[in-house]
């Protein structure tokens, strides 16, 4: 695992961008793969900016999303899917044949989740894999517990999950309780991962999941076994390390 902490939050997501940046410059057909949440989206704005400055093209990169709520159409404003392309592919000048999130509305969702890790092996499997970190440890929708071998597949949300998503939503709308959800298997096969975290709220899960044991009840500790594994944080995030 390698440790980058950054003094600012803007200087911790202008690193996470570089480290994607430099992996589209040396391969322009990289397979990324991209988290939505509050922490990608400065991320983004940097990413756009290159584009805008003339120093990054996407136009050959594949991107596959980690998850997706059930019962959310693409277009609804809380979608995944509409995030994506509200934050970022709209702005990179990406294609829909070049990005794919897991479709919520899916009439078989069992079968969306093997059709996707399917697209996932078609394309190369994924060269980068962008993570954010939730307070309980998840990443993706790999709640406490959940085991490390699953690949891609229908997740019930823990009741922190849906509280902390709950912000999002407007008073009247109903939070989704069930997603699809990359697995911790499907992450772990990224050849390279990057996990980024900001904040106080972060510090004391980060000093669990990269300091404690490895273990499902913390499912971001898994990355302690990952070969190529870069934890971003700002001086907030690291501050229980
Ligand atoms: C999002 C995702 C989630 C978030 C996590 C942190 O695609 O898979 O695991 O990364 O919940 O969310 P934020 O960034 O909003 O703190």
């Amino acid at each position: 695992m390698h440790l980058i902490i950054c003094e600012s939050q803007a200087a911790q997501a202008k690193a996470c961008a570089a480290i994607i940046a430099a992996q589209v410059l040396q391969k322009p057909s990289s397979v990324l793969g991209l988290a939505t949440g509050d922490t990608p989206k400065a991320i983004y704005r940097e990413l756009i900016a290159l584009r805008q400055g003339g120093v990054l093209d996407f136009s050959q990169v594949r991107s596959f999303n980690l998850d997706e709520y059930v019962g959310l159409a693409p277009t609804h404003p809380q979608s995944y899917c509409f995030f994506m392309w509200e934050q970022f592919f709209a702005s990179m000048g990406m294609r829909p044949e070049q990005v794919r999130v897991p479709s919520g509305i899916a009439a078989d969702l069992e079968a969306e989740c093997q059709q996707y890790e399917k697209d996932i092996a078609a394309a190369g499997g994924i060269d980068l894999q962008l993570l954010g970190l939730g307070h309980d440890g998840h990443i993706a929708f790999n709640e406490p517990g959940e085991s490390f071998e699953k690949c891609t597949h229908v997740a019930a949300l823990t009741e922190q999950t849906i509280q902390a998503n709950s912000r999002n939503f407007g008073p009247d709308e109903t939070v989704p309780q069930t997603a699809l959800s990359m697995g911790i298997g499907s992450i772990m096969r990224a050849r390279r991962i990057v996990l980024s975290a900001y904040g106080k709220a972060k510090a004391e899960i980060v000093a669990k999941a990269f300091l404690g044991p490895v273990t499902p009840w913390v499912p971001a500790s898994i990355l302690q076994f990952h070969p190529d594994c870069t934890i971003v944080l700002d001086a907030e995030a690291a501050s229980a390390l």
